[in-house]
Order: C-alpha cells, then sequence, then structure tokens
C-alpha cells in the first residue's frame, strides 16, 4: 500500500504528480521509477527482506504508483488494482456482507451497475437506486443495513452532479460510508476526500492513465478504511502489475496539463453544440443552465473533458452520426488524449435492461463524447460533417 507522507501536501497538484512517491530510485539513481519486472524478492535470512516478499503483496514500480495516487487525491494511502472494476470490486467485497445494502445514485457506470446487480445480489447485497440526486433522496433509502453510499460525479453517461459533502453528511449521519468513483472528474478538477468521502475509486484507465494504452483501477482513503481493503487485494489478487503501474504513473506527470485542455476543449465543443440545430440537449456542467452547475462550480476546478447530447432523430440519427465521424474514434472508454465518441444504448450501458435505462434517460438518441486535447477546431469540423447527415 502506498503511503501519502513527507512534503507532498506543501507542493502543488503539478508537482505532486510528477514527483509524489517517485524519488530517484536508490539502488541506481534512475530518475524514473523503473518497472520492477520480478516477481519475487530475494531475502537475506528468513522474514529479513528490504520491505518486499512477492508482487502479489506489494512490488515497488506499484508502491510508487500507490503514493502519487494517495498524494493527488489527498488520502493518507493508495491501492492500485488491475482494473477500475477489480478496485470496485475489493471496495465492495472488502466492506459488505449477506444482509448489507448499498445506496448508489441511478446513473452511474453500467458494468458497475452490472456487478452490484449480477454478482453482489446473488450473495445477499441489496443495492437501492436513487433517482433523485439530493442528499434527501439518499437519505430517504438509507436504512440500519446501509453500510455504503456509492456515486459518481459528474455521473455517467448523464453528466449529472452530486453534492458530495452534503451527500457525506447524510452518509455518515446513518452510519454509512461514502465512496465516490471520481473517474470522470479526476483528482485534478475534484478531490472528494476533501469535501467528507471516505474512499475514493477509480478506473485509471481513464484521465489518470490518459493515454488509452492500459487498463487500471485504484482505491485511496486513510489507512484504516483502507486496511480490510488492503488484505482483500492481497487475498484475492487482482493487483496492477509493474508495467501498468509505470503506464499510469507516465500519465500521472502530465495529468494538470492535460486536463487543462481537456476542460477548453469540452466548453467550445458543448457551447457550439448547443447551438447545433441537428442536436436536441446537450449534458454538460459548464453550462449555466445545467441544474448541478452550482454545485460544480463550488466543489470541481473545472468542468472536465466529458460532454452527452441527445440528437435529433433518436437512434438511427445517433447510428447515422456515430458512423461518419472520421477523426473521432467510436469506441467505449473515455479520458485519453484522442477523442472518443461513444452509444451509451449498445456500448457502456448495454448491461442495464432497455426499460430501467431508458427511464433514467439513457435512450438510443444520446451520445457521449470524451473530448481529447486535439486542435479543437478539427473536433469541431468533424462533428459538423457528422451532424449534416
Ligand atoms: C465511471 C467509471 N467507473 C469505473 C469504470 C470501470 O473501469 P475499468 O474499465 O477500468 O474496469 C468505468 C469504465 O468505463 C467508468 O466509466
Amino acid at each position: 500500500m502506498g503511503r501519502a507522507t513527507g512534503n507532498y501536501g506543501e507542493w502543488g497538484f503539478a508537482t505532486r504528480a510528477i514527483h509524489a512517491g517517485q524519488e530517484p530510485d536508490p539502488a541506481t539513481g534512475a530518475t524514473i521509477v523503473p518497472i520492477y519486472a520480478t516477481s519475487t524478492f530475494t531475502q537475506e535470512a528468513p522474514g529479513q527482506h528490504k520491505g518486499y516478499e512477492y508482487s502479489r503483496t506489494a512490488n515497488p514500480t506499484r508502491t510508487a504508483l500507490e503514493t502519487a495516487l494517495a498524494a493527488l487525491e489527498g488520502g493518507e494511502c493508495g491501492l492500485a488494482f488491475a482494473s477500475g472494476l477489480a478496485a470496485t470490486t475489493a471496495v465492495l467485497a472488502a466492506l459488505l456482507r449477506p444482509g448489507d445494502e448499498v445506496v448508489a445514485a441511478a446513473d452511474l457506470y453500467g458494468g458497475t451497475f452490472r456487478l452490484l446487480d449480477k454478482v453482489f445480489q446473488p450473495w445477499g447485497v441489496t443495492a437501492r437506486y436513487s433517482d433523485d440526486r439530493s442528499p434527501t433522496g439518499f437519505a430517504n433509502l438509507l436504512t440500519a443495513k446501509t453500510r455504503l453510499v456509492w456515486v459518481e460525479t459528474p455521473t455517467n453517461p448523464l453528466l449529472h452532479i452530486l453534492d458530495i459533502a452534503a451527500i457525506a453528511e447524510v452518509a455518515h449521519r446513518h452510519g454509512a460510508l461514502l465512496a465516490v468513483d471520481n473517474t470522470f472528474a479526476s483528482p485534478y478538477l475534484q478531490q472528494p476526500l476533501r469535501l467528507g468521502a471516505d474512499l475514493v475509486v477509480h478506473s485509471t484507465t481513464k484521465y489518470l492513465g490518459g493515454h488509452s494504452d492500459v487498463v487500471g483501477g485504484c482505491v485511496v482513503g486513510s489507512r484504516q478504511v483502507l486496511e480490510p481493503i488492503q488484505f482483500y487485494q492481497n487475498a484475492a489478487g487482482a493487483v496492477a502489475g509493474p508495467f501498468d503501474a509505470f503506464l499510469v504513473l507516465r500519465g500521472l506527470k502530465t495529468l494538470a496539463v492535460r486536463m487543462e485542455q481537456h476542460c477548453a476543449n469540452a466548453r467550445v465543443l458543448a457551447e457550439w453544440l448547443c447551438r447545433h440545430p441537428a442536436v436536441e440537449r446537450v449534458y454538460y456542467p459548464g453550462l449555466p443552465d445545467h441544474p448541478g452547475h452550482e454545485v460544480a462550480r463550488r466543489q470541481m476546478r473545472d468542468f472536465g473533458g466529458m460532454i452527452s447530447f441527445r440528437v435529433r432523430g433518436g437512434g438511427e440519427q445517433a447510428r447515422r452520426v456515430l458512423s461518419r465521424l472520421r477523426l473521432i474514434s467510436l469506441a467505449e472508454s473515455l479520458g485519453g488524449v484522442e477523442s472518443l465518441a461513444c452509444h451509451p444504448a449498445t456500448m457502456t450501458h448495454a448491461s442495464i435492461p432497455p426499460q430501467l435505462r431508458e427511464a433514467r434517460g439513457i435512450d438510443d438518441g444520446l451520445i457521449r463524447l470524451s473530448v481529447g486535447i486535439e486542435t479543437v477546431d478539427d473536433l469541431r469540423a468533424d462533428l459538423a460533417q457528422a451532424l449534416a447527415c
């Protein structure tokens, strides 16, 4: 488990991203954390070692990443996993027991819904979903059995904004923990632990890795909250390998500058899409008429690089637009330097039953855009020619 100690709290975000946990290698002076491609570590005598025994338990490249992640989220400790869903699984399995309940915001990543519905529900963990995003909406669903409240903000794919501080207060009043999936914002834009959340989860596959070349996940929180999750990580074993940890570490170094450009490009495109006659509705928290705009201003540094929009003409038109994109790739995932578009109904959120999905507003006309850091005029031109069909 990586621990954020030392000067990290005094450094600015970009400095932490480049240096926290990433001191020159003590053995060789290598400036960049090496990929410790070793499964095991030689001991001087039984139990006498340099802090590492076996790479499922701990590996120096992974420790560096875990330390950097903790420093960026303002947490005591971090744990790096093989995927975002492995991180989510570890949180749920380590903290919940049969009979326990989870209250989650209804708009959430389809894979998280599938995990709760198809994996944890059969093991006796019940999930309740709040369509009402206000703190009262959550309070109404919490019972004496609720151990965990789970939210994303901005949410995937409708970019709703949830008030982290207010929901943390509600969860704590009922004796539950608040976990925030911070994947869409990244710690550069929002640090949920500082707002009262107990756990932060990421798919590091997205903005943290930033280059669409690695799948990973992490959990950050206090030592006390993370202890059972660390036990589960070692016991179950879905750890980030050293090469994957290296790729995420490399991505972190440019997180601050990348996020600035993602946000700047998204703002331009969101405003342009609002004025486009082929577009029925735009979901972007940076728009002043977005219902979560004021909360987003308060809890985020900027409004992020994700936009969803609904085209006029429904599913057929959405499919036509997506097939005509040339520069922007039609692909799952998000948060990479290159722009990606996806059709949530048939891609990222296909695991949600159609009726439930549509009731939640994820209909066939919805398109989700992960705005990359390309020249924004080129992105606008690509969208313009695709929407002109
Ligand atoms: C918000 C969010 N959380 C978690 C995940 C799962 O992460 P991974 O694909 O790395 O398992 C995703 C994946 O798209 C996501 O969008």
